[in-house]
């Protein structure tokens, strides 16, 4: 699959963005429900000294999972260790990392579903009694040790709550879901971000922008860096409405935020399926892709904008779908 502007994914080029991270929990814009419910619980421990509860925050690439954890670390005043699920392929692994833990620290894991189920048993009792609980040796000669841990406090990131075993999830006090960010929201990241890199965005340039952001501040952020480039060499460096439309338009992000992927997976229903409701796996063989990609990142924008839908008969093409593409609706 080819790198598409709108991905949600973390591409190389979002890394070397200064310092456009939030690191505060005043500047994390949106999330309300979950940012007022952190505060009082990182207020309540502190004020008895101990760490936070182990907290798992969950939702799609991009929407400040990792902003977040760094975030509720800073505001414990803690420091952080991160690790990564699909790096951690060993029990030794695991039990590195939690060695290496000071009180208080956060550890943060992110893609947290990625550690394989016998290596997550470790996890348990680390979280429940920071106890690290291993077997050393070999099968004629091994026995259990117990090693005491530091008090400490687990941040684990899933883009699929769904895979966490029963018994992991069990043990994270805190659960938060991130959403999708509303317009104005990523019209409020888009300004930010435009301040911290020291370009001018005027406010409907920034809303323009957010309106084809998919709900998502890594991607507003991505675009925002390429509408930048427009405006310096087309303009006068500031970035303003028309500079935006322009920009977008040649990057061929629409007005929605669909790019040609997202034309041709509704398109092809619509002319090989008659708008459906067609099975996934027909979608999957008529377009020529793996049907978990379908459903892990071409659909959640498109069922998220009601252009699309899920029935139990298969996937529908909806009528704001036909609007938009301006296909006529007879049926
Ligand atoms: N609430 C927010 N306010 C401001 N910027 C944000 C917010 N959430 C995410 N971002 C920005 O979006 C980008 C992606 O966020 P990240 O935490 O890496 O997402 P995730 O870990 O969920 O994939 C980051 O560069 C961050 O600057
Ligand atoms: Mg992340």
């Amino acid at each position: 699959m080819e790198d598409r502007i709108i991905t949600e994914e973390e591409l190389p080029e979002d890394q070397f963005v200064g310092n456009i991270r939030p690191d505060s929990i005043d500047e994390y814009i949106g999330q309300t429900e979950v940012k007022e419910n952190l505060n009082i619980y990182i207020k309540a421990a502190k004020m008895r000294e101990e760490p936070l509860d182990h907290v798992l925050l969950y939702g799609p690439p991009g929407l400040g999972k990792t902003t977040l954890a760094f975030i509720i670390a800073h505001e414990m005043g803690s420091n952080i260790k991160t690790a990564s699920g699909p790096a951690i392929e060993k029990s030794g692994d695991l039990a590195a990392v939690l060695s290496s833990l000071e009180p208080g620290d956060v550890l943060f894991i992110d893609e947290i579903h990625r550690i394989p189920r016998f290596v997550e048993e470790i996890l348990y009792s680390a979280m429940e009694d920071f106890t690290l609980d291993i077997i050393v040796g070999n099968d004629s000669s091994s026995r259990n040790i117990k090693i005491d841990l530091p008090p400490f406090t687990l941040v684990g990131a899933t883009t699929r709550a769904g895979d966490l075993t029963g018994p992991l999830r069990d043990r994270f006090g805190i659960i938060d879901k991130l959403k999708y960010y509303t317009q104005e929201e990523l019209q409020q990241i888009a300004k930010r971000t435009a301040k911290v890199l020291g370009v001018t965005i005027e406010d409907d340039a920034a809303l323009e922008l957010a309106r084809r952001s998919r709900g998502t501040p890594r991607i507003a952020n991505r675009l925002l860096k390429r509408v930048r480039d427009f405006a310096l060499v087309m303009g006068n460096g500031v970035i303003d409405l028309e500079i935006t439309k322009l920009a977008l338009d040649k990057l061929k992000v629409d007005s929605l935020g669909l790019d040609e992927t997202d034309y041709n997976l509704l398109k092809s229903i619509i002319d090989k399926f008659n708008g459906g409701p067609v099975g996934i796996e027909a979608i999957a063989a008529s377009i020529g892709e793996e049907q978990t990609t379908i459903e892990d990142v071409y659909e959640p924008y498109l069922l998220q904008t009601g252009l699309l839908k899920r029935t139990n008969r298969g996937r529908m093409v909806t009528d704001k779908a036909y609007r938009h593409l301006g296909i006529p609706l007879d049926k």
